[in-house]
């Protein structure tokens, strides 16, 4: 999702910027720019492409000034074009602007500005903030009014940093991130703190509905009123520095590859969080349970497993269909939210719903300094470090891991689980690539992959198709077993391959029959199982467990592995998928 970044200090803000720019890559991005100030004037660039790429060609980084803005563009408003790429220029040329976010009423802002004589250049809602700032700048000719006056004139959700001529900086934050890095001779606006953390660990989290105003090194900090508010340092986790690949060739790899230790970090060392919640949902009548992409895979995860382990019944809801059911939210009652991110604007959305209906939220959730944290009344943390990698992949594993911990307080001593054993068959899994890679070889030119499993593997064969897709671009489709003969059937013929996720439990032997009935037709099968069978074309051995629960999880390591080395085998960059986004902001 966008990006955006402001520096002001005593070094030269091009280079700054766009380094930040990079380290927030994994955001998803498809154009880039970057403008400074330097001798009360403004000057920018621009293009399509990768930051590498644009700054090679147009030299982003020899702008002059020791004040600027830059800003990644996942396209909303208008195509992937250079001039709807940010920062957008006011029609004075005075005024820079790079904003995260959506202007709901922009179509009626830039009708007036229109009639006042304003002309757009780009197709973006964006260059609406900034003649509108203009115009009221020159009504109000000081920053703090003209902030203030627009914000009043906005409806939507966004974050913007905005550069005036004479070099002082101005940031909002209404619903989406923003964060300010404090340095020794300097200061940063980022919406991440991957944009700054090379330079300071000190961070200023600014609450909702504030803004900021940078002037020569000042900094003040507001509400929407104009009321200067109180803010807090807080030292960002030196985890950030781990948001590095190190040796390995991707993000994705490395993050695959930390699963073993992961699993054994998640919720670890938060026990009393842990009884707090489980307690909570004893407590409560309803509990509902949201998230979006593999986040809501998890929570149909923890349906299954509530209510066959704790007798608890829990509803899932996917967090962007809620605000059209929202009729199904009792009052007073529990949402379970899962996010990786705690930024997902469809999570948010949801948890604002519940709230008006005088809900408990309940965050599992991994960047504690998101804006989901800060909206719940209960956090567990998922604890497996920066997630780079577009495609979720250790912060899945984590979050079934925390839904087996809240269980097991929920069922006390019913629920044993060994979590080492689950970490074993993680890195049984990864020392063994070879025969996966074999695989991906045969599946890079097939257009179709149908994944099976029944009860709770068919979450796993949701999740396995979403990796799929995001990954390699090829079609993938989660189907429950028993479904197969209800219309699936139809399409299976030579051409396709079915991954079937096959352990021997009780699942197992119904299972088979989807696999004979998908095989009589032609189609090659994958076999995921610690079983072998002759039915399997190619069999993906995995460890036998000692107890079920281990299966969800050893069996997603081989799916994303396969779908590691398919997108390698395609030529796909498997840690920024093409039109993909790690945090979606917008709705
Ligand atoms: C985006 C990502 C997905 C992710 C989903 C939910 O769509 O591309 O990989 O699963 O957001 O993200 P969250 O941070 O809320 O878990």
């Amino acid at each position: 999702m966008c990006s955006i970044i402001g520096y002001s200090g005593s070094d030269i803000a091009a280079p700054i910027i766009v380094k930040g720019l990079k380290r927030m890559e994994y955001r998803g991005y498809d154009s880039v720019g970057v403008a400074t100030e330097s001798d009360n004037k403004i000057e920018l660039k621009k293009g399509v492409g990768k930051v590498q790429q644009v700054n090679s060609t147009i030299q982003l980084d020899a702008l002059c000034g020791k004040v600027g803005i830059g800003h990644t563009r996942w396209a909303t408003h208008g195509n992937v074009t250079d001039v709807n790429a940010h920062p957008h220029l006011s029609n004075s040329g005075k005024i820079a602007i790079v904003h995260n976010g959506i202007i709901e009423n922009f179509e009626e802002l830039k009708k007036q500005l229109e009639d006042d004589g304003y002309i757009f250049k780009s197709e973006t809602d964006s260059e609406v903030i900034v003649n509108l700032l203009q115009r009221n700048y020159e009504i109000t000719t000081n920053v703090k009014d003209t902030i203030i006056k627009t914000i009043s004139e906005l409806k939507g959700r966004y974050s913007f940093v905005v550069m005036f001529e004479d070099g002082t900086l101005a940031a909002v934050r209404y619903r989406e991130p923003l964060i300010i890095g404090i340095g020794k001779n300097n200061h940063f606006l980022s919406s991440d703190v991957l944009g700054f953390i090379e330079y300071t660990d000190d961070a200023i989290y600014i609450d909702n509905e504030n803004f900021v105003i940078i002037d020569k090194n000042q900094i003040q900090i507001l509400d929407f009123n104009g009321d200067t508010v109180k803010y807090e340092i807080t030292k960002v986790s030196k985890e950030f520095a781990d948001a590095y690949k190190g040796d390995y060739a991707h993000y994705t790899l490395k993050e695959i590859s930390e699963q073993p230790d992961t699993v054994l970090r998640a919720g670890e060392n938060i026990k009393n969080a842990i009884k707090t919640v489980a307690d909570h949902i004893k407590s409560s009548n309803n509990i509902y349970i949201t998230g979006s992409g593999t986040s809501y895979n998890a929570a149909l995860i923890a349906k299954q497993l509530f209510l066959k382990y704790a007798k608890i019944k829990i509803e899932t809801i996917i967090s962007s269909e809620l605000q059209f059911s929202s009729y199904v939210i009792e009052p007073n009652s529990t949402l379970i939210t899962i996010s990786q991110s705690g930024e997902s604007a469809d999570v948010l959305d949801a948890v604002h719903i519940a709230k008006q209906k005088n809900c408990k939220i309940i965050s599992i959730v991994n960047s504690l300094t998101s804006s989901l944290t800060r909206e719940s009344n209960m956090i567990i943390g998922m604890n497996c470090g920066p997630e780079i990698g577009v495609a979720a992949t250790k912060s899945f594993t984590s979050q079934i891991i925390i839904l087996y911990k809240i269980l097991d307080e929920l069922t006390k001593d019913d629920f044993n689980i060994d979590f080492n054993e689950i970490s074993h068959s993680i890195s049984i899994s990864l020392d063994n690539p070879e025969k996966i890679k074999q695989i991906a070889k045969k599946l890079k030119d097939t257009s179709d992959i149908y994944v099976l499993g029944r009860g709770i593997h068919y979450p796993i064969a949701m999740e396995a198709s979403l990796k799929l897709k995001e990954l390699t671009y090829i079609h993938a489709e989660g189907i429950p077993g028993g479904e197969l003969k209800h219309g699936p059937l139809a399409l299976m013929d030579s051409n396709v391959f079915a991954i079937i996720i096959n352990p021997d439990d009780s699942t197992y032997s119904d299972t088979m029959t989807s696999a004979r009935e998908i095989k009589s037709r032609g189609a090659k099968i994958i076999g995921i199982s610690d079983k072998r069978s002759d039915l399997y074309d190619y069999w993906i051995e995995i460890p036998k467990a000692t107890n079920e629960l281990t299966y969800p999880i050893s069996e997603t390591i081989p799916i994303q592995i396969l779908s590691y080395y398919v997108a390698l085998e395609k030529k796909t960059d498997p840690d920024y998928p093409r039109n993909l986004a790690k945090s979606v902001t917008v709705k």
